[in-house]
């Protein structure tokens, strides 16, 4: 793994020395002021381009097109809010994904099953411990957005999303967020709705380089990628884990994510 991730700066497999805690108190002080913490270089040089080989050409044939309109929660209505609420703006998502079924040992996958990685992860999200899915398509996933592409605005299921950047575009394809848009008892309606008008002065832009690994807590600060402009695709893996070891989606939610059920 020396190899692939530069643990020198990122002593992942020291686990438990100064150096080791040192870069866990960084992480969990970066998550608290920050709302994320970046490790930018924690691939060694060429690693990502080499990921992005191995992938390309699942990507370029098999990946799956995925292509709709949604408002900011990802769901059909809000009780409390008028169908022509402004919080409930639809804007499109376009993205292509490849999953872990199809890319079996690649450098991604070897990545995401790096023990060191997965307990390194749970010291800084503060978890007893953290798991690698079993489910065979959702485990790892890789997105890739082309010229005219764009994750758009959402609030993340989860309570942290961890994702490695692969292959940056030319323009566009940064990460944007309003960090505590909302918190867990108020909505604050008229906030999204000023962001989605694009009146929000605290909405920040963060352009991140190939071979960065990010941890971002995204339940309560709102976040897109915005639209990918040029020739080169944006592409990133986004790794699951959870605290309870065996999970996997139902056959449903792998349909309505990936177009199959197995
Ligand atoms: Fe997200």
């Amino acid at each position: 793994m020396n190899d692939i991730l530069d643990l020198d700066r990122y002593p992942l497999d020291r686990e438990g020395s100064a150096e080791w805690r040192r870069l866990v108190e960084r992480s969990i002080e970066a998550l608290r002021a920050d709302g994320m913490f970046n490790l930018e270089g924690f691939l060694r040089p060429g690693v990502a381009e080499q990921a992005v080989r191995e992938i390309k050409p699942v990507m370029d044939t098999r990946s799956h097109v995925h292509k709709r309109m949604h408002n900011i929660y990802f769901k059909p209505s809000i009780p409390e809010l008028a169908p022509d609420h402004p919080a409930l703006r639809k804007v499109e998502t376009i993205s292509h994904t490849v999953c872990a079924d199809q890319i079996p040992g690649s450098t991604v996958i070897s990545i995401y099953e790096y023990q060191p990685l997965v307990r390194f992860l749970a010291a800084t999200m503060g978890k007893e411990e953290l798991h690698v899915m079993q489910d065979p398509l959702a485990r790892t996933n890789v997105m890739a957005y082309r010229a005219g592409e764009a994750l758009n605005w959402h609030f993340d299921r989860s309570e942290f999303t961890t994702t490695l950047l692969l292959q940056q575009s030319l323009r566009g394809g940064d990460l944007e967020y309003r960090t505590d848009l909302r918190s867990d008892d108020d909505p604050n309606y008229e906030g999204v709705a000023r962001l989605l008008e694009g009146r929000d002065p605290d909405a920040r832009i963060l352009r991140m380089k190939p071979g960065t690994l990010n941890v971002f807590r995204g339940k309560n600060t709102a976040h897109r990628v915005t639209t990918v402009e040029g020739e080169r695709e944006r592409m990133i893996a986004v790794f699951s884990y959870y605290e309870k070891p065996g999970v996997t989606f139902s056959a449903e939610e792998r349909v309505g994510f990936y177009g199959r059920a197995a």
